[in-house]
């Protein structure tokens, strides 16, 4: 192994930098050529690489985003297009890629590096924690402490207006972020899409609080759930009290990585550049129990177990 490659895919998420900087410096100390490929699998595709060296990566430990760009890329499903990026992997005498993305990035590296015998590792990286088999992604933490900062803010207005509020944060396929800010907010309910949620019960829990004299209420959607405008107006219409809806979007994604998540990152980049020196090929390297731990993207890839009932017992009990 003389040369690697790394590129970010998919939905930038923030810790994605830092991961990038232990890939290169980590690389570089193990007397490996390092190569940035611009725009994920387009760079790939359209020759668009960079050389980095140590100072390739100064100052980016603190940013979100990802100084390589990223991006959603449909065309990779064709032959045509696999077979460029994989010209240029030959052109540039490239040995292994590194690829820091999420659940869709792992599926594209899973194939691309199956059926052209590119040694490909995985990053994980996405703010939805949705891979399988390991803890926590790059850039969960991060987006979880920024919706949790959002709606502390809108607790606020929601006691002082005694209003009911619907809060949508990301999560298309995995209601992660839904649940862990619901729990860290003390917020009152939680609509994700691995429960089917009890609309009766919802609303009846309302009315009780709101005649118990409680005067303020959060209800958490994660967007593949549900959209809070609609389900505001759900609420309004069945229960006739005011109810608000907001819609968190893309704060989440961006912003200063916190420490948690650049550590990760910076474990994680070691630990890929490790694994592609150690022969290894077709899988992800990731936080598992405290330990970081290599798990076959066929795994990674499959749907994401979060024990969606311990948290939303949890979440209700604790209202
Ligand atoms: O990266 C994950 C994610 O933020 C999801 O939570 C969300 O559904 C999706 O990306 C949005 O994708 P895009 O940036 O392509 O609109």
């Amino acid at each position: 192994m003389k040369k690697i490659a790394v590129l970010t895919t998919g939905g930038d998420a923030p810790g994605m930098n830092p991961a990038i900087r232990s890939v290169v410096r980590y690389g570089i100390s193990k007397k490996l050529e390092v190569v940035g490929v611009m725009r994920g699998w387009w760079g790939l595709i359209n020759e668009e690489l960079k050389v980095f060296n140590h100072h390739s990566v100064s100052g980016i430990i603190n940013q979100g985003g990802t100084i390589l760009k990223t991006g959603r890329c449909p065309e990779f499903r064709t032959k045509e297009s696999q077979d460029r990026a994989f010209n240029t992997i030959k052109k540039y005498s490239i040995d292994g890629l590194i690829v820091i993305g999420g659940n869709g990035s792992f599926t594209a590296a899973h194939h691309f590096g199956t059926k052209y015998g590119v040694p490909c590792i995985g990053i994980p990286a996405s703010i939805d924690n949705d891979i399988n088999g390991i803890d926590a992604t790059i850039g969960t933490d991060t987006a979880i402490n920024t919706a949790l900062s959002a709606i502390d803010n809108i607790r606020d207005t929601a006691t002082s207006m005694e209003r009911i509020f619907v809060v949508e944060v990301m999560g298309r396929d995995c209601g992660f972020i839904a649940l862990s800010v619901a729990l860290a907010g003390g917020c009152e309910d939680v609509i994700i899409p691995e429960l089917k949620p009890d609309w009766e019960k919802i609303y009846h829990d309302i009315v009780q609080g709101n005649i118990r004299g409680k005067v303020s209420w959060i209800v958490i959607v994660a967007e593949g759930a549900g959209r809070a405008v609609d389900i505001a107006k759900q609420i309004t219409e069945a229960t006739t009290l005011e109810t608000r809806a907001v819609v968190l979007g893309y704060v989440q994604r961006g912003g200063k990585p916190t420490a948690f998540s650049r550590d990760l990152a910076l474990r994680l980049g070691e630990a890929a550049v490790d694994s592609l020196l150690k022969g290894e090929k077709d899988l992800a390297v990731g936080l598992c129990c405290s330990k970081i731990k290599n798990v076959d993207f066929a795994t990674a890839i499959q749907k994401k177990e979060i024990r969606a009932e311990y948290w939303y017992n949890l979440i209700k009990t604790l209202t």
